[in-house]
């Protein structure tokens, strides 16, 4: 599917020709997300969230247009990367955008450092894509997986709890989650007392895990789940009624706004991490819910952000390269704005995004759940981890 979104009516001066003609461009931007399967709902959300920034930034960028392409990636590495292939291949778009799993991101990583196509990440935290397998062609504005929980292991130390058990799903995310957090904990002193990574796709029944999980009384746990895996454990684990005396902590991801509403009651007392939250106090962050929350009766969450911040991220960049297709990739390792989450920039030693991390937590009140952030972590920065580009 094409959609076509023209840009406002002033135009940019360096846009301009010689003569002072305007020089229009068509930006055709390839949009892979997950439409079907586990992270389905996310991917509408980015997707939303992109058209939503493209609105707010692009307003002024004259007689140019962006086109978009969209696929869906299903979530899984070997459809998306035949998908990508195509996109710049026989669409021949200018940029990518999307990505929601580690393991798809995983997967199309040689193809796009090789393709010369740049990929704005929009979520997929696979820590190796900005370390030893970072490469020119690839920026992400949303997160690593380490950066979100690699300030969580001393924090909880701190709260006093001293031994945890971790669960996550069997991939790359799940997996790079657990240990960051794990590495932080432990030097503070936290003891794991036991882990279990249960399938990503088609896990339908935590019981098993959950129950081990209690067996090993650890005073915390800590997960990382995602889209309707995250709703199903969050209420299974309530349903079990383990959480008054082994609280739930996770990634943030846990009980996104995306769908903390469905989890309702049981997500109740949870507390999590995220580079997002919606109770961020900003005017930057009220333009965005307001209109987001106008444009689709909808808290936004930390997936639409990326996506809006994504949109920011390619407007400023084509804004500031003119057309010149080196220059647009050196802006997008260089950039830096306040968004609805705060100040990011993108480090250029890596091409990972560095921003602030909120512990939030959940409270079930009249009905509803509130979010109230607890403690900001500012300017998370990943070290370059055998990046070298
Ligand atoms: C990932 O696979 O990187 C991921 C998926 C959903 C939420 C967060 C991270």
């Amino acid at each position: 599917m094409k959609t076509r979104v023209k840009l406002g009516v002033a135009v940019a001066a360096s846009l301009m020709l010689a003569g002072g003609q305007a020089m229009s461009k068509e930006y055709k931007v390839g949009v892979l997300l997950p439409f079907s399967g586990v992270y389905a709902g996310l991917g509408a959300h980015i997707e939303n969230g992109f058209k939503l920034g493209l609105e707010h930034y692009g307003a002024d960028l004259g007689s140019d247009t962006i086109t978009m392409v969209r696929s869906d990636t299903e979530a899984k590495p070997a459809a998306s990367l035949a998908k990508t292939k195509k996109m710049v291949l026989q669409d021949k778009v200018d940029v990518l955008v999307g990505v929601v799993s580690s393991a798809v991101l995983g997967g199309m990583r040689d193809f796009v450092h090789n393709s010369g196509t740049p990929l704005v990440v929009a979520n997929a935290g696979n820590d190796h894509m900005t370390g030893e397998k970072c490469s020119p062609n690839i920026v992400r504005v949303s997160f690593s997986n380490s950066q979100i929980n690699r300030p969580v292991g001393g924090w909880l130390a701190k709260q006093g709890v001293k031994t945890a058990y971790l669960m996550a799903p069997d991939y790359a995310a799940g997996h790079q989650m657990m240990e960051a957090f794990k590495k932080t904990f432990t030097e503070a002193g936290g003891t794991i007392v036991g882990e279990a990574y249960p399938p990503l796709q088609g896990t339908k029944d935590y019981g098993p895990y959950i129950t081990a999980a209690k067996a090993a009384k650890p005073d915390a746990i800590y997960t990382f789940f995602a889209g309707g895996a995250a709703i199903t454990f969050v209420k299974q684990y309530h349903d079990f009624g383990v959480k008054k005396d082994i609280p739930l902590y996770g990634a943030g991801f846990l009980t996104s706004a995306a769908y903390v509403h469905v989890q309702g009651e049981a997500a109740d007392g949870t507390v999590a991490a995220l580079h997002y939250v919606p109770a961020i106090d900003t005017p930057e962050n009220k333009k965005f819910q307001d209109a987001y929350q106008a444009a689709h009766q909808k808290v936004g969450s930390e997936f639409a952000v990326a996506g809006y911040d994504a949109a920011h991220l390619i407007v400023q960049a084509i804004k500031k390269s003119g057309g010149d297709k080196d220059a647009f990739k050196a802006a997008l390792s260089k950039a830096e704005f306040n968004g609805p989450r705060g100040p990011l920039r993108i480090d250029p030693a890596t091409n990972n995004v560095v921003q602030n991390i909120y512990l939030f937590k959940n409270e079930f009140k009249d009905g509803k759940v509130v979010q109230t952030i607890l403690d900001t972590i500012p300017d998370v920065q990943d070290a370059p981890n055998g990046c070298s580009m």
